[in-house]
C-alpha cells in the first residue's frame, strides 16, 4: 500500500496516483496563503494547487493574464509552510512557460527551490506544450496538465464557456488528455467539460483526472477556495456548491464592529488593560483633583 512520506506525514504523488487504482476519490483546492492553506491541510485536503485564479479572486484582475511569476512564488511560499500534509501544486502563469524550454523549466523550477512546491501545473497540450512536459519531467519537475476550458487562452476562446459540447472539440479534448498522459504528466485537470468527455477520459487514462466543472465520474474534485466559501458575493459558474456565505458572514462582523465604535460600546472595560490595584491610585487621584480645580 502506497502510504504518505513516513517522516513527513506529506501526501506523495505516488499516494495521490495510487487513490485512482483504490477507486478513492482525490479532493483538492485552491489556497494562496497561509491561514487559508492551514485551515484546508488540516481538514484533510490532499493536494493543494496555488492557482493562478489568484489574480481573480485575490488580486481583483479581471482575468488571470496579469499574473506573474513573482505573484506566484510569493504566495506559494506561505502556502508550502502551512501545508503538512497536502500535495502542494503551483500554477505557471501566463507566459512564463511559453518561449524556450530552456527559459520555462528555470521557471518552474523556482516553484519547487524558492517555494518549495513539489509539482506545477501549465495549461493546454499543443505540441510544443506536448515537449515543454517532457523537458519538465526530465528536469525531475512533475508536472500536472491542464485541458478543456483553459483561463489563459480568454482573448482566443473570448468568454469563459464549456469546452467539449460538439464532437469534433470532444475528441481533440480526449486527444489532447491522453497526449498529456503520454508525454508525463502525473494527473490531469478537467475544466468545464461535458460529464461524459470527462468519463470517456477518466477511463481511458491511468492517471487521475481532477475536474473542476467537468461533472462526477473524475477520479477527483477541484474548487477555487473563494468561490465555495463564498467570498466573493458576485457570479460563480453553474458547477460551483457555496458551502457557506463567507462575505456575508465577515459583512455582519465588520458591521457590528462599527456599530458598537460608534455607539462607545466597544471596547468596553472587558476588552481595556487595567492598572495594578494600589499602584496607580496616587496618580489616578492627582489627576482627579487637578479635573476638579479645573471645573471650578
Ligand atoms: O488557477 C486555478 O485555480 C485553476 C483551477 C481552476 C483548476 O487552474
Amino acid at each position: 500500500m502506497i502510504m504518505p512520506n513516513e517522516k513527513t506525514q506529506k501526501k506523495t504523488i505516488p499516494f495521490i496516483q495510487a487513490k485512482k487504482e483504490k477507486k478513492e476519490k482525490i479532493v483538492a483546492i485552491t489556497a494562496y496563503d497561509f491561514p487559508v492553506a492551514k485551515i484546508v491541510d488540516q481538514c484533510g485536503i490532499d493536494l493543494i494547487l496555488v492557482g493562478d485564479s489568484l489574480g481573480m479572486v485575490v488580486l481583483g484582475y479581471e482575468n488571470t493574464i496579469p499574473v506573474t511569476m513573482e505573484d506566484m512564488i510569493h504566495h506559494t511560499r506561505p502556502v508550502v509552510f502551512a501545508s503538512k500534509s497536502a500535495l502542494v501544486v503551483g500554477d505557471m502563469p501566463y507566459f512564463s512557460f511559453h518561449l524556450s524550454n530552456e527559459e520555462s523549466v528555470y521557471n518552474a523550477s523556482r516553484f519547487l527551490k524558492e517555494a518549495g512546491a513539489s509539482a506545477v501545473k501549465i495549461e493546454g497540450a499543443s505540441k510544443k506544450r506536448l515537449k515543454l512536459v517532457e523537458a519538465l519531467v526530465e528536469a525531475e519537475i512533475p508536472v500536472m496538465g491542464h485541458v478543456g476550458l483553459t483561463p489563459q487562452s480568454i482573448y482566443h476562446f473570448g468568454q469563459f464557456k464549456v469546452k467539449g459540447k460538439e464532437i469534433e472539440e470532444a475528441e481533440n479534448i480526449v486527444k489532447d488528455a491522453l497526449s498529456l498522459e503520454k508525454a508525463g504528466v502525473f494527473s490531469v485537470i478537467l475544466e468545464c467539460i461535458p460529464m461524459e468527455v470527462a468519463r470517456i477520459i477518466t477511463e481511458k487514462l491511468k492517471i487521475p483526472t481532477i475536474g473542476i466543472g467537468a461533472g462526477p465520474y473524475c477520479d477527483g474534485q477541484i474548487l477555487v477556495f473563494h468561490d465555495l466559501v463564498g467570498f466573493s458575493n458576485g457570479y460563480l459558474p453553474k458547477f460551483v456548491r457555496k458551502y457557506v456565505d463567507i462575505h456575508e458572514v465577515i459583512s455582519r462582523a465588520v458591521k457590528g464592529y462599527i456599530d458598537d465604535v460608534k455607539k462607545g460600546k466597544f471596547p468596553d472595560s472587558n476588552y481595556s488593560y487595567h492598572s495594578k490595584s494600589g499602584k496607580l491610585d496616587e496618580l489616578i487621584k492627582n489627576e482627579d483633583q487637578k479635573r476638579g480645580k479645573k471645573k471650578k
